[in-house]
This record gives C-alpha cells, structure tokens and sequence, in this order.
C-alpha cells in the first residue's frame, strides 16, 4: 500500500519536496484493533501546523513520519467490539491507503449514520467542518430569524456550509466574503449567499457598509487580522462573533498579528466573542450529522465539494489550499 510521509519540515508555505510517497505492506490488526480502507482523505490549513508542531491536538511530527489527517474508511478486519466489517467510519488515518485503527480516543473515531448519503460527505458537510458551521452559527452565534450575518472564508469547506445553515436557520441577510469573482459567484448563485464580497477586488470596507447600513449582528470569522478589527467596528448591540479560525495569520509571525483597535466595541455593543474548537463538542456530533443530513435531503444545503483522485494528488491538494483555488470542501478520492 501506499503512504505520504513528511520528508523535511516545511519553513513558510508547503512545498512538493516536503512530502515523500512510499510503499509498504498492509499491516495486521492486533485485539482492539481494526483495519481500515481509506475511501476519502480531507486536507484542511491546520496540516501545515501539524508539520511544524504548532498543535496541541495532534501529536508531534518528525521527518519520515506518515503524514496526520482524517477522512471516510471502510472497516475491512475488526478486532474490536465496536466496529464490525463494513461500518463506515470517520477518523484519523493519516495519509495512507489502509490504516490501523485503534479504539482509544486519540482517534475521535466516529461511526456514521447517514451513509445513504455520499460518503464523500464524510469529509466536508457531514465531517468536523459541517459541525463546525452548525457549531457556530446555532450554538456560538445562537443565531435567529432576522438576523443580519456575515461570513469570511465563505467559499472554502467551513464557509460554504455556513452560509447555508444560516439561511435554514432563517437569517434574513447572508453575506460571504470569499476572493475572486468566480467565488463570489459561486456563494450567490450556488452556496444560498444572499450577497457577496471580493475581497481581493473590491473595496472590502466601503461594500460591509454598502450591505450593512444598520449594522452586522453575527460574524462567523475564519479569516481573523485587520478584517475582523473592521467588523468589530460595525457590529450592532448585542451581536455574536464566532472565532472560528484566522487563515490571514497562519503563515506569518506573531509580530507582524494585526493589533485590534476596535475590541472596546464588545462591551460598548454589549457583544459577545467566542473562540470555539469542534474537538471540545464530541458528544454532540452524531446531533450534528443528523441535524445536516436531514437540512441535505430536504435540499437546504447542497454542499460543495472539490475532489481530486488518488492518493498521489494529497500533497497538490493541500499546497492548493493555501492559494485559495478551493471552492467548498478539497478533498481526495481513494476508492468507493
Ligand atoms: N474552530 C474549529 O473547530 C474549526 C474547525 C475546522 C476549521 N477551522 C478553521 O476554519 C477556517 C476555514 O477552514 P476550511 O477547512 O474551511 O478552509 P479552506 O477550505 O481551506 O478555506 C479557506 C479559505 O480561506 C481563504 N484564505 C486563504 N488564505 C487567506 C488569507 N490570507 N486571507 C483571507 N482568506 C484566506 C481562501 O479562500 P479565498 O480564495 O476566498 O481567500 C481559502 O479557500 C480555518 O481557519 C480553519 O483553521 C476551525
């Protein structure tokens, strides 16, 4: 079988020559254990983080050490009381074509319920990323009917269902914020975004204004830096943000962390900021992935997904990422 292995540690951005593929046999399973069969591998911004150890959620990384991730297997031998042949689980299997699971809860091995549906789902809509927009926009944000909502990062994998599980919650006003044009039309005509804002080519700041004259009262940031100051400078009384992530700041050093002017506005607005981690809600997530399939079949969240095939793509899939060519969930086909 095949397997991705960290070749050098990157500095600055990933690169090709970071990564080396290998070949080495499929492994026994052990009581406790099952063997699995990678359908779909996701590849998500934190994987850079996981290469320099900049994590405290995954365990640290060497050179030559298979490369972290989760994504959508098949059991295919159990040894566990848990799992039988042919479940259908999301997990941590790093980049390899078969893994070894063990039932400990390093893994967050999760069972899925809903696999009448793709199962490529189990990497975007119907994976952490899909709780995640349901984590924060009903549960951080406790977002209601008539609400006025702004999303960054909006065609990326969390963003693209954001938009849509807001709008099933009956927000009013939906706006994303997503580089380029063709994004930007994507989140009209195809992610339910009520509008849109390319931040690369248009003036960011004078368009919130345009769409937000009474003001924003939910942002679901997963940019972070100078945009999220500029929010906090429209937000409107009792307004919720949800710290979701900071992509602008991922690649760069502490000193040059944009220094927020506007963060008084929290208490003169009476708002209130939450950072949140989807790790930290385990027990909630079979809800979640009920709550999104259910929203799917009734056609309120058509997810969108980007998916490249073979297991040779994975490091093309994540470099990719971080030049934003994206659009919805990135992920890789191994098999079905
Ligand atoms: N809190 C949690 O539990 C949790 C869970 C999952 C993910 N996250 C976080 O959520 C965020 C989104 O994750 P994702 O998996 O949806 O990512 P994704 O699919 O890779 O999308 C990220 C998008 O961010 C945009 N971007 C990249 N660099 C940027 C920059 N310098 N400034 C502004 N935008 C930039 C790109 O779109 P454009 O071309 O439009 O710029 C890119 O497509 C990340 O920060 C991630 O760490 C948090």
């Amino acid at each position: 079988m095949k397997q991705w292995v960290m070749a050098k540690r990157p500095i600055g951005l990933v690169k090709p020559t970071d990564f080396r593929l290998e070949e080495t046999s499929i492994p026994e399973i052990e009581e406790g254990q099952v063997l699995v069969k990678t359908l779909y591998l996701g590849v998500a911004p934190v994987m850079l983080r996981y290469m320099t150890n900049e994590t405290e959620f995954e365990r640290p990384m060497n050179n030559g050490d298979v490369m972290h991730g989760r994504g959508v297997a098949r059991v295919v031998k159990s040894k566990c009381g848990k799992f039988k042949e042919g479940d259908i689980i999301q997990t941590k299997l790093r980049w390899r074509e078969y893994a070894v699971i063990e039932d400990d809860p390093y893994y967050m091995t999760y069972k899925m319920n809903n696999t009448d549906l793709s199962l490529s789902y189990g990497c975007g809509a119907l994976s952490m990323n899909g709780f995640t927009s349901l984590l924060g926009m009903r549960d951080i944000c406790h977002v209601k009917k008539g609400d006025q909502v702004l999303v960054s990062g909006a065609a990326g994998s969390v963003g693209s269902m954001a938009g849509f599980v807001a709008k099933a919650l009956g927000c009013k006003k939906v706006i994303g914020i997503a580089g380029g044009k063709q994004k930007c039309h994507l989140l009209k005509e195809r992610l339910g975004y009520d509008g849109a804002i390319d931040y690369k080519e248009e003036g960011l700041y004078e368009k919130l204004d345009q769409y937000f004259p009474d003001g924003i009262d939910v942002f679901f940031d997963n940019v972070g830096g100078e945009l999220l100051d500029e929010v906090l400078a429209r937000i409107n009384r009792r307004a919720r943000i949800a710290i979701c992530g900071r992509i602008s700041e991922y690649l760069i050093p502490p000193e040059q962390y944009h220094r927020p002017r506007n963060l008084y506005r929290i208490g003169l607005k009476d708002a209130k900021m939450e950072g949140f981690f989807i790790y930290d809600y385990q027990g909630r997530h079979s809800e979640y992935e009920n709550q999104l399939a259910q929203w799917i079949r009734e056609g309120k969240i058509n997810p969108l997904e980007d998916i490249a095939v073979g297991i040779e793509e994975m490091p093309n899939a994540l470099i990719s990422l971080y030049k934003g060519t994206n659009g919805g969930t990135r992920m890789v086909k191994l098999d079905s």
